[in-house]
C-alpha cells in the first residue's frame, strides 16, 4: 500500500516519487500545502484546547476511586520511612504559610475555626495559629496508625474518617476550610466544593490548592486513564484550570489565585500549581 498525505483534508496519493526530484526548491504547490496543513493543524489545536478546557468533567467510576485510595495507602507504605512526612510538612509549609497568615489577618480575631478537607497525614492546618482544627480524610484510621506520633497533638484537634462528599458538621459550622492538593484524588470533585461552602461561614474562607493540566496534556492524560499501564492511578482527574473555574461554578469570591509552581513545555503541556483565596458570600448563594 502507499503512503498517503493529507492535502486540504482530503488524502490523497502521494506523487512525490513520480514528480519531484530532491535538488528542486520548494514549488508553490507545496508552500501552499504546507500553509494548509499549518493551519489545519493549528485550528485541530485549538478545537482540542477548547474541549479539554470547557468539557464537563467526566464522573469516575465508584471501583476507579477504590484503586485510587488503595494506590494512595499503598504508597505510604512503600516509602517506609515515616519521616519522609516531615520532609514533605517543611516544602509545603513553605508554599502555604504565607497564605496562611493572609487569611489570619483577613479573619483578624485568635479563636476561629478551621477545617483541613482531606488533610492527608501531613494536616497542613496545623500551622494555623488558632487552636479549634478538625482534620478530615477518607483514611484517617490508616494514617492515625501508621503515623501515630507524627499527626498534630493539639487537645482541639480533631480527626474524622470521612469523605468530603458529605461530612457529618452542621451548615456554618467554619470559619476556613483548608483543601490542599486533594480535589483530583476524590470521588465527586464538585460535590466537595458545594459541601465545602455549605459546612463554611457565610464570609468564611478556603484556601485551595490543586494542580492542573494545559489542555492538551489533559487530553493525554484521558487517553492515559483508558490503559492500565499508564493511568496515574492515585489521581483519576485530571483538571484544567478551566475545569477549577467552572467547578467553583460561581459559589465563592476568588480573593487571589497564584501559579505557585508549573512547568513551562512546549505544546501546552503544562503541569501547574494553582494557590487560590476564596470567600463564601455573607449574603446570599452566589458569589
Ligand atoms: C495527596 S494527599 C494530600 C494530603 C494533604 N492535603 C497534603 O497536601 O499534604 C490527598 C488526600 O486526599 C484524600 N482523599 C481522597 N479522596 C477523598 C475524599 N473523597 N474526601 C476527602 N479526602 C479525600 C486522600 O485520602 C489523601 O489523604
Amino acid at each position: 500500500m502507499q503512503a498517503s498525505v493529507i492535502r486540504g483534508g482530503t488524502p490523497l496519493e502521494d506523487e512525490r516519487s513520480e514528480d519531484a526530484s530532491w535538488g528542486d526548491p520548494p514549488s508553490l504547490s507545496t508552500f501552499v500545502f504546507l500553509q494548509a496543513t499549518g493551519r489545519k493543524l493549528q485550528e485541530k489545536i485549538k478545537i482540542l484546547k477548547l474541549v479539554a478546557d470547557s468539557g464537563e468533567l467526566t464522573m469516575i467510576t465508584e471501583n476507579r476511586y477504590k484503586i485510587a485510595q488503595e494506590a494512595e495507602r499503598t504508597s505510604h507504605i512503600r516509602k517506609k520511612d515515616i519521616n519522609i512526612l516531615d520532609r514533605r510538612l517543611s516544602s509545603a509549609q513553605k508554599i502555604v504559610l504565607p497564605y496562611i497568615q493572609q487569611i489570619e489577618n483577613l479573619i483578624n480575631k485568635d479563636n476561629f475555626s478551621v477545617v483541613d478537607v482531606g488533610s492527608g497525614p501531613t494536616c497542613l492546618a496545623r500551622f494555623f495559629k488558632s487552636p479549634h482544627k478538625t482534620y478530615v480524610d477518607p483514611l484517617m484510621d490508616f494514617y492515625q496508625e501508621y503515623y501515630r506520633e507524627k499527626l498534630p497533638v493539639a487537645n482541639n484537634s480533631t480527626f474524622v474518617a470521612s469523605m468530603a462528599e458529605k461530612m457529618p458538621f452542621p451548615s456554618d459550622s467554619f470559619d476556613v476550610a483548608l483543601c490542599y492538593n486533594m480535589l483530583d484524588h476524590t470521588f465527586k470533585p464538585a460535590n466537595i466544593v458545594a459541601e465545602i461552602k455549605r459546612i463554611l461561614k457565610p464570609g468564611g474562607y478556603v484556601l485551595l490548592g490543586i494542580y492542573t493540566h494545559g489542555p492538551i496534556l489533559k487530553f493525554v492524560r484521558t487517553l492515559a486513564e483508558k490503559t492500565v499501564i499508564f493511568k496515574e492511578k492515585p489521581h483519576p482527574y485530571s483538571f484544567t484550570i478551566g475545569n477549577v473555574i467552572s467547578m467553583l461554578n460561581g459559589e465563592f469570591l476568588i480573593r487571589q489565585c497564584d501559579i505557585r509552581k508549573g512547568r513551562e513545555i512546549p505544546f501546552d503541556f503544562k503541569r501547574r500549581f494553582y494557590v487560590l483565596i476564596l470567600q463564601k458570600p455573607a449574603h446570599g448563594n452566589k458569589a
